[in-house]
């Protein structure tokens, strides 16, 4: 035993330990997050669609108020991902009736930057600065980047302009790119691609954010492979978004049947049925991931879990048909009664 009842304080020689909190969470978690947590990052309080709906017109209220939590607790922030294909208002991509033009979406993106930064520079130590601008159509094996609608008007450039402005804006925090699948060798591979270009562009980038959101049983060997692969390339890494879904318990390799698959049905009412067996699998999952992890402490900075408490997961309604009622997917380390998981304790005994 290490003597702690705290994972932060039991993982202080290796890693950070941060969670992911919405504008709700954070006050409920507040006890939780101050026992186990010394990183936090906002869900979606950060992104376009939150602070700044219309051009020009910003509005802080539920960021303010995780910000809040975290300077109580005297946690700094991992701030999350305004730069996406998604949760970003269409004014970014319209001049009047006209698609934007590239420079005016470079425009854009810097003074939106300088305003977050001015705001809330102080108490963040790292920013995602750009998120899943990978290509992850598993047909198409030659493109590089998504095919979003930053891509389309500005085709790679942005993600160069985004990180030169936060740079620019925030020169004493570390910049990160974040994606997912980033363990799935030709995803990972277009990863790498993407990173490098953003280096040889002379982009300040310091780590990349391993997102390790687990539908299928995790392949440890890639996973060591693929800290390998990204920490060859210069890096810091951060584990960004990690959850086990119950699917995870199931799912053989990357196999993970979606709605509209043959046999969906089926497949989704046994993937989600919590057997004891099952949720214990997940702990098991857990305990082996942070073994990993911990192996590679000498790269990794930080494991943040993508939610506190099984009660808010993003997974209640992911990978479910649209009609299908809610579904518990049981991803964290804490359970619905915010009780900590008998792997909780194991963790920290293993720090
Ligand atoms: C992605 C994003 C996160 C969040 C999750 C789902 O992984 O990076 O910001 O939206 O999806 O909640």
């Amino acid at each position: 035993m290490n003597g702690t009842s705290s994972l932060f304080k039991a993982y202080d020689k290796h890693f950070k330990i941060g969670a992911a909190v919405s504008c709700v969470t954070a006050g409920i978690f507040k006890d939780i997050l101050g026992q186990h947590f010394n990183s936090i990052t906002p869900e979606n309080e950060l992104k376009y669609s939150s602070t700044e709906p219309e051009e020009g017109q910003f509005t802080f209220d539920e960021a303010d108020k995780i910000f809040d939590v975290a300077r109580s607790l005297g946690i700094k922030v991992r701030a999350h991902a305004p730069v996406w294909h998604t949760q970003t208002p269409d004014w970014m991509y319209v001049d009047g009736k006209k698609p934007a033009a590239p420079e005016l979406i470079y425009e854009r993106i810097e003074a939106h930057t300088k305003v977050l930064c001015e705001r809330y520079n102080n108490d963040v130590y790292a920013w995602d600065v750009v998120n899943e601008a990978a290509c992850d159509d598993p047909n198409d094996l030659s493109d590089t980047y998504r095919d979003s609608e930053y891509f389309k008007l500005c085709g790679e450039k942005f993600i160069e302009k985004a990180f030169k402005a936060m740079d620019k804006y925030s020169p004493n925090n570390q910049l990160f790119y974040n994606d997912y699948s980033e363990c799935i060798p030709a995803k990972r591979e277009r990863i790498v691609r993407l990173i490098r270009t953003l280096q040889e562009r002379g982009c300040r980038i310091d780590g990349f954010g391993m997102q390790q959101h687990h539908f299928a049983a995790p392949d440890y060997d890639e996973i060591k492979r693929s800290i390998e692969t990204y920490a060859s390339l210069g890096l810091r890494l951060h584990i960004t978004e990690l959850d086990v879904s119950l699917m995870a318990t199931l799912n053989e390799g990357e196999r993970r049947l979606k709605p509209g698959d043959p046999g969906f049905a089926e497949y989704i009412k046994e993937a989600l049925r919590p057997t004891p067996e099952r949720l214990a699998m997940i702990e098991d999952i857990y305990l082996k991931l942070f073994e990993i992890y911990r192996s590679y402490s000498d790269v990794i900075d930080c494991v943040t879990t993508w939610g506190v408490a099984d009660d808010f997961t993003w997974l209640d309604d992911f990978g479910v048909d649209k009609d299908m009622p809610k579904v518990k997917q049981h991803p964290l380390l804490f359970d619905t009664e915010h009780k900590a998981k008998g792997c909780v304790d194991t963790l920290i005994e293993r720090a």
